[in-house]
């Protein structure tokens, strides 16, 4: 778990390549302005571990809407474990773990500490009930009807995650976005991570 400078989220995809959201970055390129910090869950912590960028790689064809995945190359590698992402549909289901340092409600402050909070997959039918912009082969949506609990803004960009059938864990989806935070019949919206793992994997193997 990964947070960036400019207010995002992002997770270690390898120790040197963090993966985050499209929305959180300008074009691809080189680019040494984003701070990654990594390694707590205070964010004002002496023992966090800081690393500036060195390039960062959009999501190809990403026009605001949909494709909302980009990687960011630092300057070192950080010795932390990595997330793996899920290649398949397999993991698109179930109940999620998502976590970040964004606003613990709708128009709320951004936190000092890491918060993680735990969401059921929503699946497309009743995502697009609520949203009938939602791409559904690159989006996957996880809350509760009622809501009550949700990631919001400044999660952006962090890992929605559950654990595999070999109890590792594993990224199924990016935090991009939601109508209000934790609203009833409003879900996040997350990048659906199985649609793009070959694109990141080959992106990532070009940085
Ligand atoms: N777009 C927001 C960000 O940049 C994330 C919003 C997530 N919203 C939600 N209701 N899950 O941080």
């Amino acid at each position: 778990m990964v947070r960036l400078s400019m207010g995002c989220g992002g997770s270690l995809l390898t120790q040197q390549i963090v993966l985050t959201a499209a929305h959180c970055v300008g074009s691809s390129g080189n680019n040494t302005s984003i701070t990654a910090t990594a390694g707590v869950v205070d964010l004002r912590s002496s023992s966090a571990i800081k690393v500036r960028s060195t390039k960062v790689l959009r999501a190809p064809g990403y026009n605001g809407d949909g494709k909302d995945w980009a990687l960011i190359k630092l300057a070192q590698p950080i010795n932390l474990p990595t997330l793996k992402i899920a290649e398949t549909t397999a993991y698109n289901n179930g109940t999620f773990t998502v976590a970040g340092w964004g606003a613990a409600r709708e128009g709320g402050a951004q936190q000092r500490y890491l918060l993680k909070a735990q969401v059921p997959f929503v699946s497309d039918a009743s995502c697009l009930q609520s949203y009938p912009n939602l791409i559904a082969n690159e989006e996957i949506c996880a809350g509760f009807a009622q809501g009550g609990v949700d990631t919001c803004q400044g999660d952006s960009g962090g890992p929605m995650f559950r654990r595999d059938n070999a109890g590792a864990w594993i990224q199924v989806g990016i935090v991009s976005w939601g109508q209000g935070c934790a609203r009833p019949d409003y879900p996040g919206v997350y990048t659906e991570v199985s649609t793009f793992a070959s694109a990141i994997k080959s992106a990532a193997a070009t940085l």
